[in-house]
């Protein structure tokens, strides 16, 4: 039975229908609202707003629970490789033989990218972020590759084109920013051994595979490959809804992932980390700093928009963080300190009041330091991981009939109407 929210103002009562997802979640579908009566809603930062309707992801931020096309991400980090599980996320199920083998050559065939983009690293100065020049790469991808099809069999070919280049990107833009040969992707490889290979391979010291590391790296990669209607994912969404080419809808998404806040955490995490260390290890500094409203400090890799508990993917990664430096024998001050850092403030009052608790990013950045990733390529590794997800975002909303362009309302705050002044008037 179809229910309503009724809402009255001004004696006039209005029947909003409800909307129920299939794990009960329920929202008040307003889109009549404003030709009905004249409102819009008014929501800074979408915390109450869901944008569409979406059977990719599902997450409870009270429960701690994330789910890819129903599979909890538990048994996907446990049992799946990264390429299953874009698969699932892209196609909906898990792929059978005969379609991961035709995924795997596809992705195979596609590794290679056009030679003259090396030309485009090797101009950007030296300084520049990895994630800026990813963006960029991943939008001049529509000039080098124009054929963007409008079949099934052709948009296909462009989401793989995309998921096999931009891991061969990542890694050459690593070796050219340290002045080294390009290595070439192979085809005996996995997905995961080729990108560690491209990165980590010299002609004086020929990568050694490293089991500990690949199974890392596909954790890693599991872990972020989608997120529901994040920030980044939105932005793709958003982008895409103009009707412009997957490169350039994907492109804003890498854009967005380099924030601070949302995919560039990784990377403040460490450098928070250090920068205690430097200052004697002194994280009771760290915690009151983040507690003061008067200092715009805050814990990097604590809190979380939707989870409201431990994220379950942090709960992998520190498990699995525990696991590679052990087998790897790394001893990392660095992971002591998290941890001290971790305890200190989840038995904070101020942390526990604001359901403040570690996310995927407070340990994932050790890992990655463990894996041998510079730094700075940290949120370039959240990007290769989250691609099938905003792939799958983007392809479902240009297969909803529904989805139109994104265009939200405001309320307006300036000036009210007043005439122009000219120059020699104005004060
Ligand atoms: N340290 C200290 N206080 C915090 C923190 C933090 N990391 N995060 C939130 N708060 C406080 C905030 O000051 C506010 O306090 P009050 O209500 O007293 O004014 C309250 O908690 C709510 O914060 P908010 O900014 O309104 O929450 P939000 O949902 O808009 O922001 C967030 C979520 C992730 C941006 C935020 O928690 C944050 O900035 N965390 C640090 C950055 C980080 O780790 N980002 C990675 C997120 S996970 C990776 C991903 O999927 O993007």
């Amino acid at each position: 039975m179809e229910e309503f929210v009724t809402l009255t103002y001004n004696g006039q009562e209005i029947k909003l229908p409800v909307v129920i997802g299939t794990e009960g979640e329920k929202a008040i579908d307003i889109s009549g609202l404003r030709q009905d009566t004249g409102f819009i809603t008014l929501d800074p930062g979408y915390a109450n707003t869901g944008s569409c309707l979406s059977a990719i992801t599902y997450m409870d931020g009270e429960k701690g629970i994330l789910r890819y096309r129903g599979i909890p991400v538990e048994q996907l980090a446990e049992n799946a490789t990264f390429k299953e599980t874009a698969y699932l996320l892209i196609n909906g199920k898990l792929p059978n033989r005969d379609q991961l083998t035709r995924f795997s050559v596809m992705l195979n065939d596609n590794s290679l990218v056009h030679e003259d983009l090396k030309a485009f690293y090797q101009n950007f100065p030296r300084a520049s972020h990895p994630m800026g020049i990813l963006s960029s790469m991943v939008n001049a991808l529509r000039s080098f590759y124009p054929e963007l099809g409008t079949t099934e069999e052709e948009i296909n070919s462009t989401m793989t084109r995309l998921l096999a280049k931009v891991r061969t990107m990542a890694a050459m833009s690593y070796k050219i920013s340290r002045g080294h040969r390009v290595v070439y992707p192979r085809p005996d490889m996995t997905y995961c051994e080729n990108f560690l290979n491209m990165m980590f391979d010299t002609p004086v010291k020929p990568y050694e595979i490293n089991r500990a590391a690949v199974n890392a790296l596909r954790v890693f990669w599991i872990l972020h490959a989608d997120h529901e209607q994040n920030c980044s994912t939105s932005a793709v969404r958003v982008v895409g809804s103009a009707r412009v080419n997957l490169y350039a809808a994907i492109s804003s998404g890498i854009a967005a992932l380099w924030g601070p806040l949302h995919g560039g955490a990784n990377q403040a995490v460490i450098e928070m980390l250090t920068a205690i260390q430097a200052n004697g290890g002194d994280y009771k500094k760290a915690i009151e700093r983040a507690k003061d409203k008067n200092d715009p400090f805050r814990l990097m890799g604590f809190g979380h928009r939707v989870y409201k508990t431990y994220d379950p993917r942090a709960k992998i990664m520190k498990k699995m963080c525990d696991e590679l430096l052990d087998s790897l024998q790394i001893d990392d001050p660095m992971l002591d300190l998290a941890k001290e850092l971790e305890e200190a403030a989840c038995n904070d009052a101020y942390f526990i009041d604001h359901n403040l608790y570690p996310n995927i990013d407070f340990y994932s950045g050790i890992v990655l330091r463990a894996v041998g990733i510079p730094t700075n390529m940290f949120t370039v590794m959240f990007a290769i991981g989250r691609l099938p997800g905003w792939i799958a975002q983007w392809k479902e909303s240009m297969d909803d009939p529904k989805w139109k362009i994104c265009r939200p309302r405001q309320v307006y705050t300036g000036n009210l109407q007043y005439d122009f002044i000219p120059i020699h008037a104005r004060i």
